[in-house]
């Protein structure tokens, strides 16, 4: 551990900062290991504050002058920043610092990448530019020069003026630091313009190194479908003159919001029909979308304190989810979301890092952009609208907008603005923002009659640090249909608020079937108390999409379970009701690909866990597999036409239609692959003319042991192209068999090409480890070791990385005594790492104490 006893910062510990500032001037002599930074900042002080003391964040920085108005002086610097005197009136603060941005290898700050500066500001990351009062309710204009030798300079606002070795830009909207960006490059221009409905002429451009304008087209018709919806769906125009798009190699995360300048990691915006695939399109247009409407949630109104990042978070991500259903398809949307929330924050929900949508301490605020804030809070706004309705819903946001602009919010701010528009009491509904842990839902029913009672229960485990849980909020969307699969009542929303009610339906002609929690209203475990053919009858009859996919899922998740724990055989409830599905020409292609994919390993382990049992992470493999080859023999007669009704003949297109297609086809091939030992994926392979085709073929061949040819003409073929090479990395990875995984892994690490300090290049190799759940928990423990190696030897070069990829190791405690025993003890060599990062040593301390 690092000798520093780490800190750990308070919600109800906020304070406003002592001072306001009225303009920030920022110029920039751009060196690669030598950039100076000159502030010049105009600060006032705070009426609302009482406490004057005059600190400034700043780190990394060799502080080079500072003055208070025009006098030099000559204030205490520590790591963390720095204190002054200063005058208890108006004051202009100027500093000068030196940083050096070709070192920075933990991509937060001004940063080095394939000869482009570039920044990551949010959270902390501004204080590694100059000093400053690095926190989001400090909002100001800013105007920035840039002097540099490359051709591109850019910054946020708009271009105010440039000339030969330099370039001038202004920021007439009052922003947080974290919004903050600044780009100098050798880079390509793809550009493109957005008329906004007043009228305003916006112009559009999307950055890109040499080379990657052909990848450029999708990402920038995203971008104006998503500026055209936030108009329409949410009446929000962009307010200034350009907005531009940076792709760069080297990021965190998916991309960032600064304002007018977002910047993508290049995995994120990207694409074209040969390197990319159906998925990759639809996360790009996702990731457009959602930093775009960061505008006005996120920018415009922004976070009072790092403790309300749901608040643009959550909101931005329901907003991202809603347009993807608008521009695809609504269920297969909310299917798709279910699945993700089930595989990643329902683990973290009820394992060691459990915490709240809005938590209320921390020691490194990098390690809470979790899916619990991100998905989780967005499914709590999905709830809230549900419980308001549509047009309330959209009052509140108008009045959210009208009285919180240019505003540092907060969740109070944002639930008063729907307790004022309904006039409804939402203190208990708040819980959801407070209180940690997924609420387990079971039903019971009763028919007497003509009259059908349904009574749930909700209960939530106990987490870290919260032991007694209160009763929620929860909107239970619910339906009944009749003995002949009719539907009797209606979809309605039934609000549950107390530990346990009870609903009653009367006038009945006979005793109905339930569908309860449609379209998955809510982030909860729903126990129905089903039986199988209860499920068959809903996977038969549920006019509700979501629900009838959850039928299946649970038929399948049911036989799995059976097969692991009580040596059952694959059964024919299951199969059969799959069959029927598939035959269904009617149902979108999509649907019925998503109907034919399985729980995965992980999501099973989460079940058998749930009920008492430990997993067993070759026995679930095996029943996977089992279950697969069984239904490859079960639809074996109908996968020709499966096929033939995948075929697209028009040039290929990303979208819905076109991909769901696709979709079905490939898990068409992948049934086939089992019984023809892969004669037709490798005809499939040789004749792919996108990614999608391509990748699904190569890994039909890996799963049945074969393609190493294919494998090696991929490489051949793609070795020139970055983000296709991690796609070659990750699937050997992901598809090797449980036994061979650590080893695979630990081959591709001696490859040349893999460039370990590239983000996407250490995640396609080791999170595929991670990710390849019996390969991972190879009993062992050589996929442990060799995880924690790589996280050892990344910590110090970049630790926010690092310490997401640390959750590989959450839910430890749910395995056999011995596995146990071997993550223990990676777990503990990695906390015993001298210096190492605080962002490490808290995921790893909080994983420990489980
Ligand atoms: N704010 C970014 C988003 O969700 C995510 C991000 C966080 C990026 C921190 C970089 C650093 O859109
Ligand atoms: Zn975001």
């Amino acid at each position: 551990m690092s000798d520093a006893a780490p800190t750990t910062i308070y919600l109800k510990d906020y304070t406003p900062f002592g001072y306001l500032i009225d303009s920030v001037h920022l110029t920039f002599d751009l060196a690669a290991h030598a950039t100076r930074v000159t502030s010049r900042i105009a600060f006032r002080p705070n009426p609302d504050a009482r406490d004057r003391k005059f600190f400034l964040h700043g780190e990394q920085l060799r502080l080079i002058r500072a003055a208070i108005d025009g006098a030099e002086i000559a204030p205490e610097v520590t790591d963390e920043g720095l204190t002054a005197n200063v005058p208890n009136a108006p004051f202009v603060w100027e500093t000068e610092v030196e940083i050096d941005p070709g070192n920075n290898t933990a991509l937060e700050g001004l940063y080095m990448s394939n000869g482009m500066y570039c920044t990551q500001c949010e959270a902390e990351g501004f204080r590694k530019i100059t000093f400053y009062p690095d926190r989001p309710d400090v909002m100001s204009t800013f105007t920035v020069r840039i002097n540099g030798d490359l051709p591109v300079l850019l910054s946020n606002g708009n271009p105010t003026a440039s000339g030969q070795g330099w370039a001038e830009w202004t920021d007439p909207w009052p922003k947080p630091a974290y919004l903050f960006a600044l780009v100098a490059g050798d880079l390509i221009a793809y550009p493109d313009q957005f008329t906004t409905k007043s009228g305003r002429g916006v112009e559009l451009n999307l950055w890109v190194r040499p080379g990657d304008e052909g990848k450029c087209a999708f990402g920038m018709e995203a971008l104006k479908k998503s500026m055209k919806w936030d108009e329409e769906v949410y009446g929000r125009e962009y307010d200034l003159d350009v907005f531009n798009i940076v792709a760069v190699d080297d990021f965190n995360m998916g991309a960032m919001e600064n304002k007018g300048l977002n910047i993508f990691n290049s995995s994120a915006v990207l694409a074209s029909p040969e390197t990319s695939t159906d998925a990759n399109f639809e996360r790009i247009e996702a990731i457009i979308a959602h930093e775009y409407f960061h505008n006005w949630t996120g920018n415009r109104i922004t976070c009072r304190d790092w403790f309300q990042l749901c608040l643009k978070e959550g909101l931005t991500v329901f907003r991202d989810a809603q347009f993807t259903s608008d521009m695809r398809s609504a269920p297969v949307k909310r299917i798709h979301d279910a699945i993700d929330l089930r595989a990643r924050q329902f683990p973290e929900d009820n394992g060691p890092l459990s915490h709240p949508v809005r938590p209320e301490s921390f020691q490194e605020i990098n390690n809470f952009y979790t899916s619990t804030v991100y998905e989780k809070g967005a499914e709590v706004i999905g709830m809230l609208k549900r419980l308001v309705g549509d047009e309330a819903y959209s009052k509140a946001l108008n009045l959210y907008f009208d009285r919180h602009d240019g505003q540092a919010c907060t969740i109070e701010d944002w639930l008063k603005v729907f307790e004022d528009t309904t006039g409804r009491d939402l203190t208990q509904f708040k819980r959801w923002y407070s209180q940690s842990g997924t609420p387990r839902i079971s039903v019971s029913e009763s028919w007497d009659s003509g009259t059908y009672t349904l009574t749930l229960s909700q209960e939530t485990h106990p987490t870290p640090g919260q032991t007694e849980k209160l009763p929620q909020v929860i909107p239970v969307a619910f339906g009944l249909l009749g003995p002949n699969g009719d539907e009797v009542r209606g979809t309605q929303v039934l609000e549950l608020t107390e530990a346990t009610q009870s609903f009653q339906f009367t006038g009945l002609a006979a005793k109905p079937n339930p569908s309860i929690l449609r379209d998955f209203s809510a982030p909860v475990i729903l126990d129905h108390g089903h039986s199988n053919a209860d499920r068959a009858f809903l996977l038969a009859h549920d006019t509700d999409p979501f629900n009838r996919w959850q039928a299946g899922r649970s038929l399948a998740e049911d036989n799995l379970f059976r097969m692991i724990t009580q040596d059952s055989a694959p059964d024919g409830q299951f199969l059969d009701g799959l069959l029927a599905v598939l035959r269904d020409g009617d149902l979108d292609p999509a649907y019925r690909a998503l109907m034919l994919q399985l729980p995965s390993q992980s999501e099973l382990a989460s079940t058998l866990y749930d009920s008492g049992h430990t997993p067993d992470p070759l026995a679930i493999w095996t029943a996977i597999e089992t279950l697969k080859q069984a239904t490859a023999q079960h639809v074996q007669d109908l996968l020709p036409r499966l096929h033939s009704e995948s075929l697209v003949d028009a040039p290929y297109q990303p979208d819905a239609e076109q991909s769901g297609k696709r979709a079905l086809g490939n898990a068409a091939l992948a049934l086939t692959t089992r019984l023809d030992s892969g004669t037709q994926a490798a005809a499939e392979y040789d004749r792919a003319n996108n990614m999608t085709q391509q990748l699904a073929s190569l890994a039909c061949l890996l799963r049945a042991g074969k393609g190493e040819t294919q494998l090696s003409s991929f490489y051949d073929q793609w070795q020139h192209d970055r983000l296709v090479l991690d796609k070659w990395f990750g699937l050997q990875i992901s598809l090797a068999s449980p036994d061979a995984t650590p080893a695979v892994a630990l081959g591709l690490t001696q490859h040349p090409e893999f460039n370990w300090k590239n983000p996407n290049r250490f995640r396609a190799l080791l999170g595929s480890l991670a990710t390849n759940h019996a390969g991972f928990h190879h009993a062992d423990g050589s996929g442990y070791q060799l995880l924690a190696d790589w996280l050892i030897r990344l910590d110090p070069v970049n630790p926010q990385t690092t310490a997401r990829m640390c959750t590989a190791f959450q839910t430890w405690k749910r395995y056999d005594d011995k596995r146990q025993a071997l993550m223990r003890a990676q777990l503990t060599r990695i906390s015993e790492t001298p210096n190492l990062s605080r962002d490490t040593t808290e995921m790893v301390s909080r994983i420990l104490d489980a």
